[in-house]
């Protein structure tokens, strides 16, 4: 299978992407205008690869139809996931397919600036990716749509596409009520049919919703080879319902974890082998999170890396970034790890999610510190059902599905924790929020056990 994302050297510059054949996306839909451009992408079956598995063709349809006198592209590039470093590696591979896949939506949804939005700590990330628009802005690429690169905050929600916008508008990430395309970049009001409310001065007399498309590093990346090549080319990877290749992150307890283009249809189990070097001798798979999605236990693992596949089983397959427990790891611990981390970056703009989140990773921690009884699963169990209420994201949806899978598949290591007052399998788990990944090597974010819940942190104590 040959990799076309990840190229097995970086692209050092625009005329070496000139030189592999870069540009002729662009090209092709400048022939094809928006419509083409969409039916293209509608015939490829592309899906986004931010973690929803989206058709990107129904969604450049949907932005590029919406009513309203400005339009803006965005990329995310805030990869915040726990196990996730995909686009993280694309952009440090070759940023200017990205640059283009998004010179092609602006084109396509009509936009009057595009934006990639990265976190300010992604330094090496976005020197390259400063670059390379700096360098397709001097070859009069990105005239029509000039592009802004914003550097936002570490928060996780800040790759929630609708606290993207808040942060690309130099707010917090807090997301907003309604959708990116039905409330985009700088809208003066969201369009609920009526207003009460005067317009906004300078806005002629009404209000503008400034449709926005917002896509994942990796979409726009194969956009710009779908477009080179034709929808058939890309379907001639994959499976009917999720064509094309997929970049995989595979981190925990493998011998080297790393990222790497896969075809989609591949078993999990050969992905977590070719990508992470497999597990340590003696080891077994106990569990497997594509996060923040249903469990995978380890009699799944042949399920084949695809959306549908992954759907079969109860599970999603998310961003592809897959973090690996061993037979060693205690499944309470690794509740708690999951619990606390949506806990602290819930940002409470929701009541249930906040207060759902909090009560459901103290009970954890009381369990897997021999402190807990039935009732305590009992009432995780209870929280789990309301967590979700008047949610305005998906990250509430996260904590419910991800604890109560675990919950589920691994009731005897609750129970094991009541009967003997203790962990039976003290090891520590780390979860794997990515600050690098290179040559089989992780370095994880080690700050975040000091981040409370308002989102500042513990002082550093002395070692
Ligand atoms: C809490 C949370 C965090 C997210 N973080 C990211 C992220 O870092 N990068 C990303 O592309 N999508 C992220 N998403 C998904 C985005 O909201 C959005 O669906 C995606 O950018 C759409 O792009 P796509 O259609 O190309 O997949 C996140 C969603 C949630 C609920
Ligand atoms: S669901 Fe949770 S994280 Fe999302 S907006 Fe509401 S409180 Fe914030």
């Amino acid at each position: 299978m040959a990799s076309f994302l990840l190229p097995p050297q970086p692209v050092a510059s625009l005329d070496e992407y000139f030189e592999r054949g870069g540009g002729a996306g662009l090209s092709r839909a400048q022939d094809l205008g928006p419509d083409g451009t969409i039916d293209e992408l509608v015939r490829a079956g592309l899906r986004g690869r931010g973690g929803a598995g989206f058709p990107t063709g129904r969604k450049w349809s949907s932005v590029a139809g919406q009513r309203g006198t400005h339009h803006y592209a965005v990329c995310n590039a805030a990869e915040g996931e726990p196990g996730t470093f995909k686009d993280r590696a694309l952009l440090r591979a070759n940023p200017y397919q990205l640059v283009e896949g998004l010179m092609i939506a602006g084109l396509v949804v009509g936009a009057t600036e595009a934006f990639i939005a990265l976190k300010a700590s992604f330094g090496r990330e976005i020197d390259r990716v400063t670059a390379a628009v700096a360098e397709m802005q001097e070859a009069g690429i990105c005239r029509d749509c000039p592009v802004t690169i914003v550097r936002g905050p570490d928060e996780y929600l800040f790759g929630e596409e609708k606290a993207l916008l808040e942060v690309i508008e130099g707010g917090a990430p807090l997301p907003r009520l309604l959708p990116p395309h039905e409330h985009g970049l700088f809208a003066t009001a969201p369009q609920l049919g009526w207003e009460a409310k005067d317009t906004e001065p300078g806005h002629g007399g009404r209000h503008e919703s400034n449709p926005t498309l917002v896509n994942n590093v990796e979409t726009l990346s194969n956009v710009t080879h779908i477009l080179a090549r034709g929808a058939d080319w890309f379907r001639g990877m994959g499976t009917r319902d999720s064509p094309g290749n997929v970049v995989a992150t595979v981190v925990g307890d493998v011998v080297a974890p790393d990222v790497g283009e896969v075809e989609l249809g591949t078993p999990l189990r050969a992905v977590i082998d070719a990508v992470g070097s497999g597990l340590l001798p003696d080891r077994r798979v106990k569990a497997v999170f594509s996060v923040a999605n249903p469990v995978i236990a380890a009699d799944q693992l042949d399920v084949p890396v695809t959306y549908e596949d992954f759907a079969a089983i109860g599970s999603g397959m998310g961003a592809a970034g897959f973090i690996v427990f061993d037979d060693t790891a205690c499944m309470v611990e690794v509740a708690r790890q999951f619990s606390r981390f949506l806990y602290v970056e819930s940002c409470g703009q929701c009541p249930a999610c906040k207060r759902g989140s909090g009560e459901i990773t103290g009970r954890l921690e009381r369990l897997e510190a021999g402190a807990g009884t039935m009732a305590d699963v009992d009432e995780i169990r209870s929280w789990l059902d309301k967590v979700t209420d008047g949610n305005r994201c998906y990250l509430a949806v996260e904590e419910q599905v991800v604890v109560a899978s675990i919950v589920n598949a691994f009731a005897d290591e609750f129970a094991e924790h009541i009967k003997f007052d203790r962990c039976p399998r003290p090891r520590p788990v780390v979860l794997p929020k990515l600050v690098d990944l290179a040559a089989g090597r992780a370095t994880y974010d080690t700050d975040h056990v000091r981040k409370r819940p308002d989102w500042t942190y513990e002082p550093a104590t002395a070692t």
